[in-house]
């Protein structure tokens, strides 16, 4: 990907090479956050500044898979190669407005890891910034992750409401490329579509059966019982250990406290959670 840096790119590197800490990007969907995320990556390896990417963007992930939250530590530019992550945690939903306070505690929780282990950790969020239900979320990552440095990408205004709530980070405001292309709602379902595709098609993939005695199930972070909740043929689940998704799983039938799944596992000791939302490969 060639990426066109704009005006005032290079003064935000110079800004995060002298004071570290957490960098949340906000703007509206197509509005570059991702393509910028990933120039403050490029730009600080390069300058042997080791760099955590957290990507809480459930509906359009670049490192990691539709409906999870993940986190990368990069340090060489080899690392760039393979843009994938080292840790996710699967919420069940790609729609953030289903799922907001299960987000705001994931992303957390991954900014938690990457801050421990990079100097500089960005974190890439969804595009929704507008509305009620916008600003509610945003704000609530705010206060959650605490950033030093909150990056608007903004076309005019629309982010100032949110940016006026914000007391403690340094506001960095940049304007949306010249050059940022917008993408239809069928080409981010075609997206998401592809990776699951690509993910559930590499590894070995073994059918699977385990008593759901020995493992929690959740749906939106609550626990509930297996046979209270419709798990379709087809569903999509997260196999944890505690809030580590270890792999994504397909359900392949269910009898009775038994779950048939087939998962890219040999094996799937030290699973504890089964997370399950309204994701399917249909
Ligand atoms: N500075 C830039 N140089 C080159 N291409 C860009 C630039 N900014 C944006 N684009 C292009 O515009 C499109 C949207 O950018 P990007 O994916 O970074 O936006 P986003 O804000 O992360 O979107 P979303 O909210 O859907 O995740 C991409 O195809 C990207 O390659
Ligand atoms: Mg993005």
């Amino acid at each position: 990907m060639d990426i066109s840096p704009e005006p005032g790119w290079d003064r935000l590197i110079r800004f995060l090479r002298v004071e570290q800490g957490i960098v949340m990007l906000l703007g509206e969907t197509d509005s570059g956050k991702t393509t910028l995320a990933r120039y403050i990556v490029e730009s600080l390896i390069e300058r042997h500044l080791p760099v955590a990417l957290i990507d809480s963007d459930i509906g359009q992930s670049a490192i990691g898979l539709p409906g999870t939250i993940s986190v990368k530590i990069f340090r060489h530019h080899k690392d760039l190669e393979d843009f994938g992550c080292e840790r996710m945690t699967f919420l069940g939903f790609t729609n953030p407005a289903t799922v907001t306070p299960l987000m705001v505690d994931m992303t957390r929780y991954m900014t938690l890891i990457g801050r421990r282990r990079a100097g500089v950790g960005v974190v890439d969020t969804t595009g929704l910034v507008t509305g009620k239900l916008g600003k509610v979320l945003k704000i609530a990552k705010i206060r959650a992750i605490r950033p030093k440095h909150v990056v608007a990408i903004q076309k005019e205004n629309e982010l100032e409401e949110i940016l006026s709530l914000i007391r403690e980070a340094k506001i960095h405001r940049l304007r949306v490329s010249s050059v940022a292309k917008r993408r239809s709602a069928a080409a981010r379902r075609a997206y998401r579509k592809r990776k699951l595709q690509d993910y559930f098609k590499t590894g070995s993939q073994c059918e699977r059966i385990f008593d759901s005695k020995d493992v929690q199930f959740l749906y939106r972070g609550r626990p509930f019982f297996l046979g209270e909740k419709e798990m379709p043929d087809g569903a999509i689940i997260g196999l944890n250990h505690d809030n580590n998704t270890l792999a994504l799983g397909v359900i392949k039938g269910i009898e009775g406290r038994s779950v048939l799944l087939q998962a890219p596992l040999r094996s799937l000791r030290g699973i504890n959670r089964v997370v399950s939302g309204d994701m399917t490969m249909a």
